[in-house]
């Protein structure tokens, strides 16, 4: 009975000890630089572009159906979001879409994971200010549950995120690369996470 006891209580610090550890926030992976308002607001602007472009902003509708194209038109065939994000009913995204792209002009592009954010997070670009979308990408009760690093995180290593740069025939590029948007990602939070002003635009 004693015995038991003793290994009930190291088992439950061993338990404690674990989650701890788990607990512990992820190793930052930007430095921290000076407060700088100017500066910060500068490097989101140029954010801003990037996630208002076609390529990311036609997964980041204002409504419930997905965008296609560099004119970001509403997507064909009547194609909704759904509670996860990957079609309703019997329109499911990967009915058309593969893993990877499909060759050829007006194909369907492809990646593992394509589809909306799900209906109850529905992280929209689509029509927000720079100071509405910089608010919300800090927000982890609008954006996954990220903290700053995991956003950082998200913009390099993401692999929806990542097709963007290759997203096959027809689509332009975001306006600059993927390492040039992290690291203006990591100047925004480094110089403070400054949300630009109401008047920017
Ligand atoms: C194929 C659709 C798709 C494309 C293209 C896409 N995203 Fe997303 N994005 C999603 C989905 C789905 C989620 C939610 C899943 C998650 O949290 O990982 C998401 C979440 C995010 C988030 C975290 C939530 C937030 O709002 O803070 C960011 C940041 C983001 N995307 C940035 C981008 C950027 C930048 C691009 C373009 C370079 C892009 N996305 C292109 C589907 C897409
Ligand atoms: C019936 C087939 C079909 C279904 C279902 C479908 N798509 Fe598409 N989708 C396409 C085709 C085809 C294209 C390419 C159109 C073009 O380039 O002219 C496309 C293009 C897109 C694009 C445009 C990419 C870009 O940046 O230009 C997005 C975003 C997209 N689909 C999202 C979705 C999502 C999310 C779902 C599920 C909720 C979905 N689609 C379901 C056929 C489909």
């Amino acid at each position: 009975m004693k015995k038991l006891f003793v290994i009930c209580i190291m088992s439950s610090v061993i338990v404690f000890f674990e989650l701890s550890f788990k607990s512990e926030p992820p190793k930052a992976n930007y430095p921290v630089l000076p407060k700088d308002s100017v500066g910060s607001v500068k490097a989101f602007m140029s954010v801003y572009k990037v996630l208002m472009s076609a390529r990311c902003m036609n997964c980041h509708p204002s409504g419930d159906s997905p965008l296609q194209g560099d004119d970001s038109h509403i997507h064909t065939m009547n194609v909704k979001r759904g509670a996860d994000g990957r079609g309703l009913y019997a329109v499911r995204c990967s009915n058309c879409h593969q893993s990877e792209n499909t060759e050829g002009l007006h194909m369907p592009p492809g990646n593992p994971k394509w589809g909306l954010p799900p209906a109850h997070m529905r992280m929209v670009f689509q029509g927000r200010t720079p100071r509405q979308l910089a608010l919300q990408l800090l927000d982890p009760k609008q954006n996954g549950g990220r903290t700053k690093a995991d956003l950082i995180n998200h913009m390099a290593n993401d692999e929806l995120v990542g097709w963007a740069w290759h997203p096959g025939k027809g689509r332009t590029l975001p306006p600059m690369s993927r390492a040039a948007l992290t690291a203006q990602v990591k100047l925004w939070i480094a110089k403070g996470a400054y949300a630009p002003s109401a008047k920017t635009k």
